[in-house]
């Protein structure tokens, strides 16, 4: 009977406060500008992924979310089948990666090591939140997926939730995982690593330098968290594949963003997030958040992914903060939404029950416009 080798790595859901929109290469998955995000911790959204091998394993195997399994059809690295006779995707990108590093970096260098990137994969996935719920999931599961066969293959000792650069000297650095992670969904880069963590855009053609790092630990600011508010659990009729690829070919608007935008905010922010200063990080992140939204309507044709409670929700995190302003001069909440209608507000802790007394009291919408009830607020 022969060995079964097997790991499991979880990986939480990222919340980008810089978006990233565009791509300037679609098979490396290399974007157009540099963003910035905030990781959840590890025991809210994430994403848990149980990767085993061996050498009596007929096919490689995927199981999504207890789904019946799919089948992947993947070249062993030293198999005489053309990579051009199975199908490139971006999962197969990923794992091929993979067993090209399990290959240089172990089996070359120990004839003894077993030979891991030979073998077939059964690679088992599951997200702790519905999957259906309207989150991004594709960030979670990437870099779970990638964390899990890297780990598998010996080739990392980390996970997401400890500090960069612990571990027990992993052959690869996280970093350097995210290359891989980024091939599957370019922000699942940023998942494999807790707290803040910025994706730098590189300028290399390789990609080489488009890669994750932590900007700061979680434990660096940890009263800040991140409220979610589910708008709609619908599945988002724009692809954010096919949003950024019509983002790229038709907004004006988008160059603009990636040359004199978003480098200026990448830097504020950072700052902002060194300083613990809420008030920068929160005011970045809102606009950030509406320029994004602004580039997909300036796509063509445009794409809506706020819906009229998106925008509401807007207007009583603006106002609340109006009113704050004027009594403490800080801001209290920051709102930010990605590719679809649901909301992540970011706040101080102290604030949350606020907030969410304030959520919880207009939503569901009572009959009535939402801007009439904002005066209740002001008043
Ligand atoms: O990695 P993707 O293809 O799921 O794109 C994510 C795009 C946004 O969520 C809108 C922004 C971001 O930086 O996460």
């Amino acid at each position: 009977m022969s060995t079964i080798y097997q790991a499991t790595t979880s990986a939480p859901v990222n919340i980008a406060c810089i978006k990233y929109w565009g791509k300037r290469d679609t098979t490396l998955i290399l974007p157009t500008n540099s963003s910035l995000s905030v990781t959840l911790s590890q025991n809210d959204l994430s994403s848990t992924t149980s990767s085993s091998t061996s050498p009596s394993f007929p096919t490689t195997l995927l199981w999504l979310n207890n789904l019946p399994p799919e089948q992947i059809d993947l070249p062993s690295l030293s198999s005489s089948t053309s990579p051009s006779a199975v199908a490139d995707t971006r999962l197969t990108r990923c794992l091929l990666q993979l067993k090209k590093l399990r290959k240089e970096l172990v089996e070359d260098k120990d004839p003894s090591a077993p030979k891991m990137s030979e073998w077939n994969l059964h690679i088992a996935s599951y997200n702790n939140f519905p999957t259906a719920a309207g989150l991004a999931s594709s960030a979670s599961g990437f870099a779970a997926l990638t964390a899990s066969v890297a780990a598998l293959y010996g080739l990392n000792t980390f996970s997401s939730e400890q500090e960069q650069g612990q571990g027990n000297d992993p052959l690869v650095s996280a970093s350097q995982l995210s290359l891989i992670a980024r091939l599957g969904s370019g922000s699942a880069c940023r998942s494999l690593f807790g707290g803040f963590v910025s994706w730098s855009a590189g300028s290399l053609p390789s990609g080489t330098d488009s890669l994750a790092t932590q900007i700061a630990p979680a434990s660096h600011w940890p009263t800040l968290h991140a409220l979610i508010c589910i708008v709609n659990a619908q599945k988002k009729a724009t692809s954010s594949t096919s949003g950024m690829q019509r983002t790229v070919q038709t907004s004006a608007l988008l160059q603009h963003r990636i040359t004199d935008v978003v480098p200026r905010r990448m830097e504020g922010i950072i700052d902002a997030i060194k300083d613990r200063d809420f008030d920068a990080f929160g005011r970045i992140t809102m606009d950030d958040s509406n320029q994004f939204h602004a580039v997909a309507l300036d796509t063509s044709p445009p794409i809506f992914y706020m819906n009229d409670v998106s925008r509401s929700i807007i207007l009583l995190i603006e106002e609340l903060n109006r009113v704050s302003l004027l009594t403490s001069r800080h801001l209290v909440a920051a709102y930010t939404f990605d590719a679809g209608p649901n909301a992540v507000i970011y706040a101080e802790e102290k604030h949350i029950p606020t907030i969410v007394n304030l959520v919880l009291r207009y939503f569901p919408l009572e009959p009535g416009t939402f801007e009439d009830k904002l005066g209740v607020l002001g008043g």
